[in-house]
């Protein structure tokens, strides 16, 4: 949904509807997230209708003016006499599960349930604390961006999910930083983490193995997919967050932004970033045109199946993941 810093202070707020549903996640004064339907309970109006917003007091649907608090309780009804026998108490905004890991916040698009709030607690496993390492808690949001492309939401995370494409598609741009068709992935749970090594790495045979480990992320790209619709792709210095909607069968929105350690505050420092975000969409849009000639190849009906090699089974698990959620 966002970054934790995006929802930093009391009352700040993101909206969210690209799960179909309206989602309003919000700030407490307690410290904690809070996570609701962005629905009226008077009619069903959207009530907040910004995207983001900060130290907001409260909440007052466009229609009729009721208003709720940070909290979700409904705070007053406009001309409350018409509304005798209406509980107030009973007609907050309804909660969604919502938490926050690895830096990130997460969301559900169904009413809370204990269960449903545990689930999503545990959903990133292990990685919620390999995020935390690379520092991704601690970053500030550079540069977001959205974008659409005409292929389905997967197509858009397969791209990022084998090294076997690298020296065919990007043969005059990354592919020199990186070997021919070589990477490791390890499975956890439904998710992937991926280290893609640089040529670089050879260097660090020359050194004591004490530094190796803290030295990896400036000779390898490590990807996270989150499943299911999440990319978190650790680079030396900084990171970038991918996150991919479906908004057909055969389009999808994308979100994106860069993590940086600092708030960039100078035209030296945006410049600096802006240089590492063109290298790296430079290299996604060569994917995308991938993915998006796939979509068609796919509508054409060439292929009733299409195959994996064994140096792409993080494809398999992924789509295995899918299917097996979707039944
Ligand atoms: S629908 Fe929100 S106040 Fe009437
Ligand atoms: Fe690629």
């Amino acid at each position: 949904m966002a970054h934790a810093s995006q929802l930093a202070a009391p009352g700040d707020f993101v909206t969210h509807d690209l799960t179909g549903v309206p989602l309003l996640i919000v700030r407490g004064d307690d410290g904690a997230l809070a996570g609701f339907l962005n629905v009226c309970r008077h009619r069903g109006t959207r009530v907040e209708g910004a995207a983001c917003g900060k130290g907001k007091k409260g909440f007052v649907c466009p229609y009729h003016a009721w208003s709720y608090g940070r909290d979700g309780r409904l705070l007053a009804m406009t001309h409350a006499h018409g509304f005798e026998g209406v509980e107030r108490e009973s007609r907050g905004l309804v909660r969604v599960p919502v938490t926050e890991a690895g830096g990130l916040v997460w969301a559900r698009a169904s009413r809370a349930t204990s269960r449903a709030d545990e689930e999503l607690d545990a959903a990133l496993g292990p990685l919620a604390d390999d995020l935390l390492g690379f520092g991704i808690g601690s970053s500030h949001v550079y540069a977001p961006r959205t974008f659409e492309r005409s292929m389905s939401w997967k197509l858009a995370m397969d791209v990022f999910l084998e090294t076997y494409h690298l020296r065919p598609t990007h043969k005059n741009t990354i592919y020199e930083m990186f070997f021919d068709n070589l990477g490791l992935v390890d499975r956890v749970g439904p998710h992937l983490r991926n280290l893609f090594p640089k040529r670089s790495i050879v260097e660090l045979a020359k050194e004591p193995d004490a530094i190796v480990g803290g030295a990896l992320r400036k000779h390898a790209n490590i990807l996270f997919h989150l499943f299911p619709n999440t990319l978190v792709l650790v680079q030396p210095d900084h990171a970038a967050v991918i996150s991919a909607w479906p908004i057909a069968i055969d389009r999808v929105r994308m979100h994106a932004y860069t993590l940086v350690p600092e708030p960039p505050l100078s035209e030296k420092a945006r410049a600096y970033w802006d240089a590492n975000n063109a290298i790296l969409y430079g290299a996604t849009d060569e994917d995308f045109a991938m993915g998006e000639s796939i979509q068609r190849g796919l509508a054409s009906g060439a292929n009733e199946e299409i195959v994996f090699g064994a140096f792409e089974h993080a494809l398999a698990h992924f789509h295995g993941e899918v299917a097996r959620r979707v039944g």
